[in-house]
């Protein structure tokens, strides 16, 4: 989950599509590439430990990375996985600007020791488009792009799509794809938000997702709760799981 802005959604999304992964009973990765640790509290994991993201990046090998891995605290009473490479703060010592290119691999060359254990792989990502970015999009196969309907967030998006191309042109395989632009926090009252979802889908077409995440206050409570939101009551929050289960259906038919 990618956007060059700040705030617009990035870990909700992320932490969505974990719990719908989990509710598929897909042993599920995920990796908390942004050192403010969101994702990593929002999968009840303490953050600010020292068997984190940063031990990875430092040293790739299988055993660091089988030893940083940790159960989330979502899977505590169940025989699902869903596990975690803890974000921490120490992580901004490897986000450079201008990092160099053999740097980039060490998530891809970390992750290559545990793929065969899991099902899918998400990688939350900070809001910008540094050496943690760069890194997490060289171990991916499909970059999902997460943008509010503003006027800041559709130039935002539009910039990310653009950095998706470019460093899909630099990687050898060629096999890195924009997944789409998905629309968090609309609110269908609002004619703002109208005119911008429209404008967005005029501008990038069929690049942006159908599903639109609506503006749920519930949402921060699961969060907060650090619980997924597939287990969480009350209808509107329900709604909210089931645009999960499609954006995943969605990004699983082009895995
Ligand atoms: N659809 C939504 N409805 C209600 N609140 C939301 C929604 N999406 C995100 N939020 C809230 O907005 C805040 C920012 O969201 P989030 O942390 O997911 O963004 P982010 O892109 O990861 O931010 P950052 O760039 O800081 O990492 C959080 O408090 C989150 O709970
Ligand atoms: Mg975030």
């Amino acid at each position: 989950m990618s956007s060059l802005k700040g705030g617009v959604g990035k870990t909700t999304v992320t932490l969505g599509l974990a719990s719908a992964a989990f509710a598929l009973h897909l042993r599920t990765l995920v990796v908390d590439m942004d050192p403010q640790g969101d994702a990593t509290t929002g999968l009840g994991v303490e953050h600010g430990t020292n068997q984190s993201i940063a031990e990875v990046l430092r040293d790739p090998r299988a055993s660091t990375v089988e030893t940083v891995i940790t159960p989330s605290g979502w899977t505590q009473d169940s025989v699902d996985v869903v596990d975690v490479i803890p974000g921490s703060p120490l992580a901004v010592n490897f986000d450079e600007p201008h990092p160099k290119a053999r740097d980039l691999w060490r998530l891809e060359e970390a992750l290559a020791h545990v793929e065969a254990d899991y099902d899918i792989v998400f990688i939350d990502c900070p809001p910008s488009l540094n050496a943690l970015t760069q890194t997490a999009w060289t171990a991916s196969d499909q970059v999902l792009i997460v943008s509010e309907p503003g006027l800041f967030s559709v130039a935002a998006a539009a910039r990310a799509l653009r950095a998706v191309a470019d460093a899909n042109a630099e990687r050898r395989d060629g096999e890195l794809r924009a997944a789409g632009i998905v629309i968090n926090r609309f609110r269908p009252q609002s004619i703002e938000h109208q005119y911008r979802v429209s404008e967005i889908r005029d501008m990038f077409g069929d690049q942006v997702m159908d599903v639109q995440l609506p503006e749920r206050s519930s949402i921060q409570q699961v969060q907060g709760a650090a619980r997924p939101v597939h287990m969480w009551p009350g209808e509107a929050t329900q709604d909210m799981a089931h645009l999960f289960d499609r954006l995943l259906r969605n990004l699983l038919t082009h895995s």
